[in-house]
């Protein structure tokens, strides 16, 4: 079994769930790498030592990470930090020759999400890769194969979205993911964006265009401090675009919603998708559920398959069990070492989000920022050469993209 040794930067939320699937990579049937935390950073120290004081393999804590990417020890980083030093930290990284997991929005903005890709052309033998589980639901791993084998037919529509009440309650204390300066512009996009387009560009659906609906519904916060602030970030984004189905060519509206206040879900991620041979429906609310309807002598008949255990990566877990949030991550986390290891993922749909794909959601968010802004459709720019590890599909489609675009209205450089 080889073993990849890790450096986490940034002890929060995420870096604990990483430092959780590590300690049970034994979940995991039939890996032949496996992670070990070796360093970690925090600017906090008190959110470092939670790590030090449970993993034994932990032999350098510090709240510098330069400290930690000098570190000869360390193989690979994963960098869960706020937005605003993303770009730094993850450019750092890979100059320093670490394999990198970097959070999404994988910097805060586009012209960060440009400068990452322009340090990883220059330093193309580091793998990167860009953190977002929801692909690893089994029913989206099964959607991710009815997309590979054609059988929707020719797509009519597609609606793909993220949706949770964080920030439902206006008496909760506004924190860094509610504050500009730190979370970005895109407000919630950069924060649940990647999530809900990730299996869409994955399947090679690249919006042309973008008109967006983004609300600011909460405008004044507790600081925490007894007084309020005014919270500036969006809240809910409704962004409906104009795709193509790069296996049949048609043109759809795929329609992606990201919402912090969205009464009655907790943390829901959902995929539909309607065709005109077969349609699904799945959401996380009712996990195990996918739904598909297929045509039947005559007859629209919507089935249920329950999903069960089904993932990518075998487990330890019977097929027959539910599965969850951390499974996801634990998924996600095997398909990024698998990808380093072997060098491609084990199945389209069972990879990490590329630095090419995260850079697609940059533009599609900055167009979004743009339509909302001028209350118009904008066209989303696309990148116009491939750069380091390549998708191809992506790629071939955004291509495509480029030619279609020709005599576009409202492109922006
Ligand atoms: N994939 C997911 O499901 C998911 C969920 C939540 C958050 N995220 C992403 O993960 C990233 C981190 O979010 P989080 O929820 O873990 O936030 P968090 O606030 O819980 O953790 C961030 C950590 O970074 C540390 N930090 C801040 N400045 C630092 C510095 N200069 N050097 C070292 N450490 C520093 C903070 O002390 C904190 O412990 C963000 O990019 C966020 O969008 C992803």
């Amino acid at each position: 079994m080889k073993t990849v040794r890790f450096g986490i930067i940034g002890c929060g939320l995420m870096g604990r769930e990483f430092a959780s699937a590590a300690a049970r990579w034994c979940h995991l049937a039939a890996m032949d790498v496996r992670p070990e935390i070796v360093a970690v950073c925090d600017a906090n120290p008190m959110f470092s030592g939670w790590f030090s004081e449970r993993f034994a393999s932990v032999r350098q804590v510090t709240q510098d990470y330069r400290e930690l990417l000098a570190n000869p020890e360390v193989d690979a980083v994963y960098i869960a930090v706020p937005h605003n030093l993303h770009e730094e930290f993850i450019c750092a990284a890979i100059a320093a020759g670490k394999h990198v997991m970097a959070e999404k929005p994988f910097g805060i903005d586009l012209a960060a999400g440009r400068q990452i890709m322009a340090c990883l052309k220059k330093h193309p033998g580091v793998f990167v890769r860009c953190s977002s589980e929801s692909p690893f639901f089994p029913a989206v791993q099964r959607i991710g194969k009815m997309l590979e084998n054609g059988a929707f037919g020719q797509i009519i529509e597609a609606n793909t979205g993220f949706l949770h009440s964080s920030d439902f309650d206006p008496e909760k204390p506004i924190n860094w993911k509610r504050i500009v300066e730190f979370n970005g512009e895109y407000g919630v996009m950069g924060d649940l964006g990647l999530h809900a387009c990730h299996a869409g560009f994955r399947a090679g659906w690249v919006p042309d265009n973008v008109r967006a609906l983004l609300s600011n519904i909460v405008r004044e916060r507790p600081d925490g401090k007894g007084g309020r602030v005014p919270c500036l970030t969006w809240d809910n984004a409704t962004l409906l675009c104009e795709t193509t189905n790069p296996a049949g060519g048609e043109r759809f509206p795929w329609t992606i919603k990201t919402q912090r206040i969205a009464p009655g879900q907790k943390n829901n991620w959902y995929i539909e998708i309607l065709g005109t041979r077969a349609s699904v429906r799945w959401s996380s609310v009712h996990v195990d559920i996918l739904e598909v309807m297929t045509c039947q002598g005559g007859d629209q008949v919507w089935g249920q398959i329950q999903t069960g255990h089904e993932t990518a990566f075998k487990t330890v877990t019977g097929n027959i069990f539910q599965f969850g949030f951390t499974d996801s991550i634990l998924q996600m986390w095997a398909a990024f070492l698998h990808e380093l290891h072997h060098g491609k993922p084990a199945q389209r749909f069972a990879g990490c989000a590329t630095p090419e794909e995260a850079l697609l959601s940059h533009r599609l968010f900055t167009a979004a920022l743009e339509s909302q802004k001028e209350c118009r459709v904008a066209t989303v720019l696309v990148p116009y050469e491939p750069v380091s590890v390549i998708n191809n599909t992506l790629f071939a489609n955004i291509q495509q993209g480029i030619s279609n675009k020709k005599g576009a209205v409202s492109q922006k450089p």
